[in-house]
């Protein structure tokens, strides 16, 4: 494992690596990726490998800029103008119909392709210095938490990636939104980084909100147990004394507030309520709750609106899992 400080003589490094079909771990915006030459069918299938992430889920495309949208995208750029223009670089995928230069490993099959233009400068660097679009989902083993911070790729994958550039601990911390594209529809697939009520108010139209969850979805982000820490996790509206009963329980909470209760850790995602810090902290502290030796964690509902969208579907997934 080679664990970098993402200086730009490193990232040269980490863009060899992708070109020769190598894996490197990198910051963006939204959680750290595992990134792989996204037009080369053996590499990517690397990333399938390391993660044990089953091959019917398809990877997210990442470019350094609009032009590489109609080399992979079977769509005119005028289309979709207004909303990467507003949106990229950002945390919003788009799914977009494709062209058969991106392999199907890429897609499992589908006739669409994730895309997205993100916005951290060392996310930027490397993939234009890649010069290919850089497959990548997040960087942690199939089902786990999402990484936010190095530390938590070398937790998970250190030894299964050929680098793992560090650049800090990720700004937004939940994964991009997705939105697919089709004719003039726009449906969202899975919330995320960037508020949904943003897009709705520059289309100047609700988003289809249909998310089908069966065995074969459309977006396995939306399987329901996708982003679970290993300790049982459980939303309460109202909490009872009855389940602190011999048990050791870690609260999350939204904001500050007075307790009545004393549990084996209590954590505050922002003590002042704000929506963007509580969704960069939302990983980092379960991944931090998870290493306790904690036989729950009980998390606080958020209102579904903003950000309180994405962190309460994570949260949901989170639970599901132990249901
Ligand atoms: O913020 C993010 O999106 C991060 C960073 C690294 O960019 N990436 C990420 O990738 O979250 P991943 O693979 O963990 O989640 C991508 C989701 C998956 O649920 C996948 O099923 C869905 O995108 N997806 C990819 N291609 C798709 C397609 N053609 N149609 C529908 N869903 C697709
Ligand atoms: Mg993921």
């Amino acid at each position: 494992m080679n664990l970098l400080k993402a200086t730009n003589e490193n990232i040269s490094r980490a863009a060899d690596v992708i070109k020769n079909g190598g894996l490197v771990a990198f910051p963006t915006e939204t959680v750290y990726g595992l990134g792989a030459n996204g037009l080369d069918p053996v590499a990517t299938a690397k990333i399938f490998e390391a993660k044990n992430r089953p091959s019917f889920n398809p990877l997210i495309l990442h470019i350094p800029s609009y032009n590489y949208i109609e080399e992979i995208c079977d769509i005119n750029l005028s289309k979709i103008e207004n909303v990467v223009t507003k949106f990229w670089p950002g945390p919003l995928t788009l799914v977009l119909p494709k062209r058969d230069i991106v392999p199907d490993i890429i897609t499992a099959g589908h006739p669409t392709v994730a895309v997205r233009i993100p916005r951290h400068p060392v996310a930027k660097e490397l993939i234009e210095k890649a010069e290919t679009p850089v497959a990548a989902p997040s960087a942690n083993a199939f089902s786990q938490l999402s990484p936010t911070e190095a530390i938590h790729v070398v937790n998970q994958l250190g030894d299964k990636v050929d680098m793992i550039l560090d650049g800090g601990s990720c700004k937004v911390g939940v994964e991009s939104t997705i939105i697919q594209i089709q004719d003039d529809e726009y449906t969202l697939l899975r919330p995320g980084g960037l508020p949904v009520e943003d897009i709705e108010e520059l289309v100047g139209k609700k988003l289809n909100r249909e998310i089908p969850i069966n065995e074969t979805p459309n977006s396995p982000g939306q399987l329901p147990f996708h982003y679970s820490p290993k300790i049982p996790l459980k939303i309460i509206g109202r909490f009872d004394e009855e389940i602190l009963k011999d048990k050791k329980v870690g609260a999350l909470f939204f904001k500050s507030k007075v307790l009545d209760h004393k549990f084996a850790d209590t954590r505050f995602l922002s003590e002042n309520g704000n929506l963007a810090e509580a969704a960069a902290n939302l990983f980092a502290f379960l991944h931090d709750m998870e290493k306790e030796d904690l036989d729950l964690i009980i998390a606080e509902p958020f209102k579904e609106e903003g950000l309180g969208r994405a962190i309460m579907d994570r949260l949901n997934k989170a639970a599901k899992r132990f249901e």
